[in-house]
């Protein structure tokens, strides 16, 4: 799988534009006691923790939330997981947040994802993938809007923003 981009050094680099994604931490992931982990990876990474909680999931958010699966024969198996202990989830902000946190995530299945991403390190299992994670910005703010109301989200400053980001994309 070739995802390295190339770089064309005399561009600057993107101007910061702060974007939005959101994460589900699986029951999976909370019954193996991942969630630490989880959660920490995304810190150190610099993104921001936007917004946090566990919340227990019921058949009316799953069906709206996995409205594009309704018809996969594993629907009912996949809503059953999700029921089955409550999940965390996350709103994380950062530069290109979404595409950066689907690299950290890794691919669908465990079992194809490389060592190194969540799924490659801690899945082995195509449903028992540890993190859900929006795929596109559009899809990302459908989906915090689903998940937390205005006053769950915080707007904060981070003391290591400076460091986190280079000179030219603070400028914004
Ligand atoms: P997620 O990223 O949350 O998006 C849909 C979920 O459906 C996926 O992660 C898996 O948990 C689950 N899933 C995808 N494909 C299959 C499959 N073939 N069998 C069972 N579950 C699946």
């Amino acid at each position: 799988m070739q995802r390295t981009k190339i770089v064309d050094i005399n561009k600057t680099m993107p101007k910061f534009q702060e974007e939005k994604t959101l994460i589900i931490i699986k029951p999976d992931a909370l019954q193996r006691n991942l969630l630490g982990e989880i959660i920490g990876r995304f810190e150190k990474k610099g993104l921001k923790i936007a917004g946090l909680k566990m919340i227990q999931l019921e058949d009316i958010l799953l069906d709206e939330h996995y409205v594009h699966h309704k018809d996969k024969p594993f629907f009912k198996s996949l809503k059953n997981f999700m029921k089955s202990s409550p999940v965390a989830v996350m709103a994380l902000s950062g530069l290109n947040a979404v595409s950066a946190v689907r690299i950290i995530v890794g691919p669908t299945k465990g079992y194809e994802a490389d060592a190194g991403s969540i799924r490659g390190d801690f899945s082995i299992s195509g449903q028992a993938n540890i993190v859900h994670a929006s795929d596109s910005p559009k899809a990302a703010e459908a989906e915090i809007k689903r998940f937390f109301k205005t006053e769950e989200l915080f707007d904060y400053k981070k003391v290591d923003f400076e460091f986190v980001y280079g000179e030219e994309e603070r400028e914004n």
